[in-house]
């Protein structure tokens, strides 16, 4: 049949017939909302490239996330800038380290328990020179170490869900990471511990207001001896088989509007959960254009939000959660 019998514009004629006939929706519950957590109390710093996104100390993420929790959204992910930073990271798998000091304070807070705790597991907020994984150093040449870092890595990881967190986030992009982390996370008990494995991050540069964010610009070189080549789909699929069978639960794609033809390649070869991290870039950019009054926020933000969706996310890691949780109401 074709036209006159057919009319597609019969189904988009009332706003109840195209609600009815939606293919894609996006709730509270699938958005999680980032925090960077820094030392002190009463801290509300400001990120000059990102827009009402601060470094919070942990009296007021526990207000962030109260706020969170009465939205209905679905989890945060915990970012921490610690006191001190050094080689070897040790801030990050301190049992006072900053992120472990607010989950543990998050767990105390009933009003939090709709909220899943996702702890990123990553070195470079806490490393002096703002790499992934350990620097070894010859002559004038550096490369990131793959199993020292890893071994750290792994530490982190069992030292942040012992302090609370419900899942534990990989964004390292160093091999054989997943195995290490579930490995450590037995042997201390915390078999119940899923691990979100950042399975497909690619070196990007829509990462640039993060690093002011989380202060973790590296100090020399750059991430793409660890983190994947943008032009590689191939690549992604064999980085995610390669993370589900060293045992993770749930896979993170990243970034997530310049790469949604991977999110759909992901979503048609793979049945676990999976997210996607619309990342510091792709906010600041839609943030930018607002403020010149160049894109209606609320609509572009929505369908920044739903593409992704459509691509094939189950869940989304975005700057935008609280907004859009409010649109959806
Ligand atoms: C840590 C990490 C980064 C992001 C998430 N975890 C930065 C990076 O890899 O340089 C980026 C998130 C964002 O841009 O919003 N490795």
């Amino acid at each position: 049949m074709n036209f006159p019998a057919v009319r597609m514009r019969r189904l988009r004629r009332t706003e109840a017939i195209r609600s009815l006939v939606r293919e894609t929706r996006l709730e509270p519950g699938q958005m999680i909302y980032p925090l960077f957590i820094c030392p002190g109390e009463g801290v509300r710093k400001a990120i000059g490239s990102m827009p009402d996104v601060y470094n919070v100390s942990v009296d007021e993420a526990i207000k962030e996330a109260e706020q969170c929790a009465e939205l209905g959204i679905g989890g945060l992910l915990l970012f921490g800038l610690p006191a001190e930073k050094d080689e070897q990271a040790t801030g990050a798998w301190a049992d006072d380290g900053i992120v472990q000091t607010a989950l543990r304070a998050m767990k105390k807070n009933r009003k939090l328990d709709k909220l899943v705790t996702i702890a990123d597991v990553c070195l470079c907020e806490y490393t002096s020179h703002g790499h992934c994984g350990v620097v070894a150093r010859d002559g004038d040449h550096f490369h990131i170490e793959n199993d020292s870092s890893v071994a750290i890595i792994a530490k982190t990881a069992a030292s942040l869900a012992k302090a609370g967190a419900d899942v534990v986030a990989p964004s390292d992009m160093m091999d054989g990471r997943v195995e290490a982390i579930r490995a450590e996370l037995d042997a201390a008990g915390l078999e119940q511990t899923p691990v979100l494995s950042y399975a497909s991050k690619f070196a990007s540069a829509f990462y640039g207001p993060f690093r002011e964010a989380a202060d973790s610009a590296p100090q020399f070189g750059d991430r793409r001896s660890y983190q994947m080549d943008g032009a590689n789909l191939r690549e992604a699929m064999r980085e995610i088989d390669q993370d589900l069978a060293e045992g993770a639960d749930m896979v993170l794609m990243k970034p997530a509007m310049p790469y949604l033809d991977v999110i759909r390649e992901a979503r048609q070869r793979y049945d676990v959960p999976m997210g996607a991290y619309q990342v510091s870039g792709e906010y600041s950019m839609l943030r930018a254009a607002f403020e010149r009054g160049w894109l209606e926020p609320e609509r572009a933000m929505m369908e920044s939000l739903v593409g992704i969706r459509r691509a094939g996310a189950d869940f989304i890691v975005t700057y935008f959660a609280k907004d859009a949780a409010k649109v959806l109401g």
